[in-house]
């Protein structure tokens, strides 16, 4: 694990666009796994900031999105469909037939699930995976649990993950019980992963993560541990705490 500190979020962001950008670079097709929520924000502002610039293209990319809420479809404002396309899908140029985002509105989600997976391994898995992290450790909607769930899956949200995503919604009732979610095998399967955290509010979880001694489906991100290829870019706000343990 390689762990990068930065002075500011904007600094973060920036080193986690870079080595999605040396991706986009390096391969004919290359697959991006892409996350939703505050936190990669600032990695899709630098995105579009560079393809203005000319400094990258996303004409030959394939992406494929962590997670989706049950229930809500493409054109609702709270689904992460939507977010992508306003937070970056619309100010590049993806080819939209190459945009794979979990269908929270399918007939049989079971099934979704299930096609989502094949598409995913269909695409010989994904070459960089961006992670967030919640606050109870969640990685996509992985959430603590007694067991990890490899493939794409139902899953039910964890009350923290409903109450700290509220701020999407008009109330805590509105936030879906359920959503569709990669499943942590998915996740490991993809050649390079980016861990970023950002702010305070991730400090206590990334000094937990940070310093965890197992590898345990209750903390769902412990199992990063396992991966040969992983860069977890924290601010020094996220990094607080893990900071001073190693200090002391
Ligand atoms: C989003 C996702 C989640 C978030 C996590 C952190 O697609 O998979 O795991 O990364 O909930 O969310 P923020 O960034 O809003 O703190």
């Amino acid at each position: 694990m390689k762990i990068v500190i930065t002075k500011s979020k904007q600094e973060a962001s920036l080193y986690v666009a870079e080595k999605l950008m040396n991706v986009l670079a390096s391969k004919e097709h290359p697959t991006l796994g892409l996350a939703t929520g505050g936190t990669p924000k600032g990695v899709y502002a630098e995105l579009i900031n560079a393809y203005t610039k000319n400094e990258t293209s996303f004409h030959h990319a394939v992406t494929f999105n962590l997670d989706e809420y049950l229930g809500l479809d493409l054109n609702n404002k709270q689904g992460y469909a939507y977010y992508m396309q306003e937070n970056l899908f619309k100010y590049v140029n993806f080819n939209p037939d190459n945009i794979h985002i979990p269908n929270g509105k399918a007939s049989n989600p079971e099934k979704e699930c299930q096609r989502y997976h094949e598409l995913i391994k269909a695409h010989n898995d994904i070459d960089i995976q961006l992670l967030g992290i919640g606050t109870n450790g969640h990685i996509g909607f992985n959430e603590p649990s007694d067991q990890f769930y490899l493939a794409t899956h139902i899953t039910t949200l964890d009350e923290q993950t409903r109450k700290s995503n509220a701020r999407y919604f008009d109330s805590l009732e509105a936030v879906p019980k359920r959503a569709i979610t990669m499943g942590v095998g998915e996740i490991m399967d993809s050649r390079e992963v980016v861990l970023l955290a950002l702010g305070e509010a991730k400090q206590d979880i990334m000094e937990k993560l940070l310093n965890s001694k197992t590898v345990d489906p209750k903390l769902p991100a412990s199992v990063l541990h396992l991966h040969r290829n992983l860069t977890v870019v924290m601010d020094e706000a996220a990094a607080k705490k893990y900071n001073k343990k190693v200090r002391t």
